[in-house]
């Protein structure tokens, strides 16, 4: 059986910003059978998670091109992989049978294709919603956790800064270092954001940072005696900011740097004297390098969110025409939390 399968691609690699007229919507004819012989599978692809990481890969040179598989470059008018959650259609993979509920590496498509060598496994438990294994029980939850304990190694009590405080890692990170006992203060780009950081999720504070003339006086209103973890997901002037308020021996984990993806010109500088004197420990890092501690971040998360420790907080849109808005929209701080497309029901 024949299927219509709408999936998105991209016209022309871009530096800057991303529009939506950057993008395409394209609609083939897709095949439900796999071919005999073939260890192929089918999937009907559930919902789709929107990352920021994403914009690297669609320009015609970034440092992350040659790092991993999925930080690869995207070839225009080609179907744009991501993490997709879906379910089996068919499958001459004996390891996968029709309905299975699987998540990998497949399309921003209604339909996925998946062949020997791709990433794809199984998602066995049916406990929480499955868009949380996108989210909070997958990647993003493992940069926030691996992130802020195995490259922060926080203590009850320290203080704690995290930018895109509201965003899909962001969120988490300030909830992790609430839980142990760490004063925290996010930044984010509304008051909506803000409301939500210090009454949902429980932030000693909060500020916007559009509203701030002057970022390194602005930390130093919340953190008189200094930072001792940053969590950096911006880089540009909140890391020069933030460095220029560090306590000596403080650590930042450098997660991303997404003020600087849409625009180069605005390349962190941070003072290198503060670093040498204070002995700082910045460090950058992939959630792919901590798939050791996957087992203990998931069963730790698994616990928070059956006691209701952790929120979780998610913008959802609906259909493939939503992605490029969507994709669009994470670079206007559009999104409150984790950003996934529904594209069908179990
Ligand atoms: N190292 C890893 O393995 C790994 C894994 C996942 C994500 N990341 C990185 O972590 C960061 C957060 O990713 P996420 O998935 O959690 O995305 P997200 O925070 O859910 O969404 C992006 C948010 O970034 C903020 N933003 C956009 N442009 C900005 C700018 N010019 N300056 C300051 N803030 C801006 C916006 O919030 P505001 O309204 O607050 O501006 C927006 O909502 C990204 O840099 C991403 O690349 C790294």
């Amino acid at each position: 059986m024949e299927v219509k399968n709408k999936h998105v691609v991209i016209k022309h690699q871009f530096e800057d910003a991303p529009k939506e007229s950057n993008f395409e919507i394209k609609t083939g004819v897709f095949s439900l059978s796999v071919e005999p012989g073939s260890d192929d599978i089918i999937v009907k692809n559930l919902c789709i998670s929107i990352d920021p990481y994403q914009i690297n890969r669609m320009k015609s040179f970034s440092s992350s091109h040659h790092t991993i598989s999925f930080a690869e470059p995207i070839t225009p008018g080609e179907a744009i992989d991501g993490a997709v959650i879906g379910k089996v259609v068919a499958s001459g993979n004996a390891k996968f049978q029709k309905d299975d509920l699987v998540l990998g590496v497949f399309t921003w498509a209604e339909y996925s294709l998946v062949k020997e060598g791709n990433i794809i496994k199984k998602i066995e438990s049916s406990e929480f919603s499955l868009s949380y294994h996108l989210g909070v029980l997958g990647f993003n939850g493992l940069s926030a956790y691996a992130g802020f304990f195995e490259l922060c190694k926080p203590l009850k009590g320290e203080k704690v800064f995290v930018s895109a405080a509201s965003g899909a890692v962001g969120n988490l990170v300030g909830q992790y270092a609430k839980l142990l006992g760490c004063y925290v203060v996010g930044c984010a780009g509304s008051q909506k954001k803000v409301a939500l950081l210090k009454e949902k999720l429980g932030f000693d504070d909060a500020f916007n940072y559009k509203e701030e003339k002057d970022l390194n006086s602005t930390l130093k209103r919340y953190f008189h005696d200094g930072i001792d973890i940053y969590f950096d997901n911006v880089g540009g002037e909140m890391l020069n900011a933030a460095i220029a308020n560090m306590k000596a021996f403080g650590r930042v984990a450098i997660c991303g740097v997404i003020s600087e993806y849409t625009d180069d010109t605005k390349r962190a500088s941070p003072n290198m004297l503060n670093i040498v004197y204070k002995r700082i420990n910045i460090r950058g890092f992939l959630a792919a390098d901590f798939l050791n501690v996957f087992e203990d971040f998931s069963a730790k998360t698994s616990d928070y969110l059956r006691t209701g420790k952790l929120k979780v907080i998610e913008d959802v849109s609906s259909g493939v025409e939503s992605i490029p808005s969507a994709f669009v929209g994470l670079f206007n701080g559009d999104n409150i939390g984790k950003k996934i497309i529904n594209l069908a029901e179990e």
